[in-house]
């Protein structure tokens, strides 16, 4: 069976002291409260890991993630933070591909072929997002579009290495915007890409590939979403800066 993971993004988010206050009651709320076997990951700013990985100490569904990564190994490349660092601080998870780094960081498709082979190196796990803007849905061009993104990204993989990747669809036009996509368009998307992945891996592959919904993911919306056959998580950006929202959208499945 797939993996049913909800990850939080914090993104430039909270100072340590507030990353603490979040991360000890995501801890708690979790411990007492989850009862399935849903995966929690939070990414959060890298000066919040070490911090992060002593809260969660040996909570069994709880993992730790990055946002971002360099494609290089090590070496001179200032300000840059390498997947070996990530893993030797705890990290399990990494997100690549976000739209934030696609828009403000140029961040294209090779280089997010390159990031991958580096996490998947590593032993980590990439959350490898894709998904299209306002402009292209409005022009009924976003499975084209977005499967795209998979293939230029991901298809060079072996099934071994494919089979260890995580997918996050996150429309842009739901990015933080209040905007969710219905129910029907998640799934919609979500079928549409588990058969890319088979037509190229397999039926079996693509079966067992988890692929989460982000953008304005809530506690009122996640049921709804989770419930659709298709979807697998979320990967949720404001409501996962709330420990009450986030877990209640843990629980929504
Ligand atoms: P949002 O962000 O939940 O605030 O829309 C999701 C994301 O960017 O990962």
């Amino acid at each position: 069976m797939r993996k049913h993971i909800v990850a939080g993004n914090w993104k430039m988010n909270n100072t340590l002291e507030e990353g603490k206050k979040l991360t000890s009651e995501i801890v708690n709320m979790v411990r007492d409260e989850v009862m399935d076997d849903t995966i929690a990951v939070l990414c959060t700013p890298y000066v919040h890991l070490t911090t992060a990985r002593d809260l969660i100490g040996d909570a069994a569904n709880i993992f730790l993630g990055a946002q971002n990564c360099s494609q290089h190994e090590s070496g001179a490349y200032t300000g840059e933070i390498s997947v070996g660092m990530l893993s030797s601080v705890g990290v399990s998870y990494v997100i690549l591909g976000h739209s934030e780094r696609r828009e403000y960081f140029a961040e294209s498709d090779d280089l997010l072929a390159a990031k991958v082979d580096q996490v998947l190196s590593t032993g980590l796990t990439p959350i490898f997002c894709c998904g299209e803007s306002l402009e292209i849905r409005e022009k009924d061009e976003q499975y084209e579009f977005v499967t795209q993104q998979i293939t230029n990204s991901l298809f060079h993989l072996s099934q071994e290495n494919f089979s260890k990747i995580v997918i996050a669809y996150e429309p842009i036009w739901a990015i933080g915007t209040g905007k969710t996509a219905t129910s029907d368009q998640a799934q919609e998307m979500h079928h549409k890409l588990r058969t890319h992945i088979a037509g190229k891996y397999g039926q079996q592959i693509a079966d067992e590939t988890s692929i989460l919904y982000g953008g304005s993911a809530k506690p009122s919306n996640a049921p709804e979403l989770f419930a659709q056959p298709d979807v697998d998580g979320g990967l949720i950006g404001g409501a996962s800066l709330k420990s009450r929202d986030f877990v209640d959208i843990i629980k929504s499945f």
